[in-house]
């Protein structure tokens, strides 16, 4: 079953509203928003409300495919149409027919591939690899993309044609950090969810102060990372742990910093104006805020050093393996580190898959 879209602010009311209206027009529909928003959840959203939803929905990924497969993937091939094709193979084009197609992260889809979608798209006809025929489809396309379109057209990187073609009917999501009544309601949610799915675990829901801190957060992984914080509670039962562990936002390390030397009159105010750009780094691997004594206890280079790079090292890791759909083959060589060591760092950086 897929996930409901939950949310209480106006924003997702209207998109909510929006996702009705759609449902059975079969317009293309193009959703945008940052990384862990809900794109998907939309998409199926729709999906789940149209007459289509007795047929498939298929899920394709242009970022995390290369070219070729891409397109052979998308389109299917006739036997012998390339090295390796021993038999043929439909594409997500015939598979999704009647249905939906969802072309995820549509903004990562190389140029020559986009004009061939442009043509499947104005035509509604296609060709497997290596046929000569040309096969009709009708599919309802749904797209998504985190990249700004208007950005990558004029960077020459996407067809403006074929953005006119997928945006005529557009949902953008705005983050978590700028609908924050919908906080409340998603935890409320993710812990019903997960209370089921580990029974033998106590995590409890934050009380008053403890929704406050969560509503206060900037959330830059939006919905994705404050399901993963729920799932984490349920097993830690311990949300000043959570706080710990969610990465500091620079604003509120400034602050702290700028009443900690206040207080202590320790820096000139021609330190101020250099220091806070560095104590705001530094603030990431040591608290500012303990006194000068326990700080210098605190800080070894060495210690530092190691803190700064794992963190280096896990938001590369991360974002290639949200780069190319947690597909670890493939993020293994685009590292160039062995898949063993992937699997190794993952673990010992506690790298997951977004839950589905
Ligand atoms: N409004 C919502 N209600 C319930 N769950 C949600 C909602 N929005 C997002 N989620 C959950 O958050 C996670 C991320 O959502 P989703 O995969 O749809 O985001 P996305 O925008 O496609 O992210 P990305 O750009 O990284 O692919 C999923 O597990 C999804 O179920
Ligand atoms: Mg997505």
């Amino acid at each position: 079953m897929s996930t409901p879209l939950i949310g209480v602010s106006k924003s997702i009311l209207k998109i909510k509203e929006l996702i009705n209206h759609v449902a059975n027009t079969c317009l293309n529909v193009l959703i945008t928003g940052e990384t862990g928003v809900g794109k998907e959840v939309v998409a199926q959203s729709l999906y789940a409300e149209s007459n289509r939803s007795t047929k498939n929905f298929v899920k394709i990924n242009c970022a995390a495919l290369p070219e070729t497969l891409l397109e052979s993937e998308l389109y299917g091939y006739e036997k012998g149409a390339f090295t390796g094709a021993h038999k043929k193979r439909p594409g997500k084009f015939q598979t999704a027919d009647k249905g939906v197609l969802f072309l995820d992260e549509i903004g990562d889809m190389p140029l020559a591939l986009q004009s061939k979608m442009l043509h499947v798209l104005q035509s509604g006809e296609f060709s497997p690899l290596g046929s000569d025929h040309e096969f009709k489809t009708d599919v309802w396309v749904i797209a998504a993309t985190n990249h700004n379109l208007e950005e990558r057209i004029s960077q020459k990187n996407f067809r403006e044609d074929l953005f006119y073609r997928l945006n005529i009917i557009k949902i953008d999501i705005p983050p978590l950090r700028k609908r924050k009544e919908d906080i409340s309601p998603l935890i409320e949610y993710y812990f019903r969810l997960y209370k089921s799915e580990y029974p033998d675990n106590h995590g409890s829901k934050p009380d008053s102060d403890t929704l406050a801190k969560l509503c206060d957060y900037s959330w830059p992984g939006n919905v994705r990372q404050l399901q993963n914080c729920i799932k984490k509670q349920m097993i830690l039962n311990s949300w000043s742990k959570i706080f710990e562990e969610l990465p500091k936002e620079p604003s509120e390390n400034t602050s702290d910093i700028q009443t900690d030397e206040q207080q202590n009159g320790t820096l000139s105010s021609e330190d101020n104006e250099f220091g806070n750009h560095r104590s705001t780094i530094i603030s990431e691997f040591v608290d500012l805020s303990t006194s000068s004594d326990k700080l210098f206890e605190d800080i070894s280079l060495k210690k530092i050093k190691k803190l700064a790079s794992n963190r280096v090292e896990k938001e590369v890791i991360t974002f290639v393996l949200e780069k190319v759909g947690w597909n670890r083959s493939r993020a293994a060589k685009i590292l160039k580190i062995s898949y063993k060591t992937l699997l190794y760092k993952m673990t010992e950086f506690d790298i997951h898959p977004p839950v589905k």
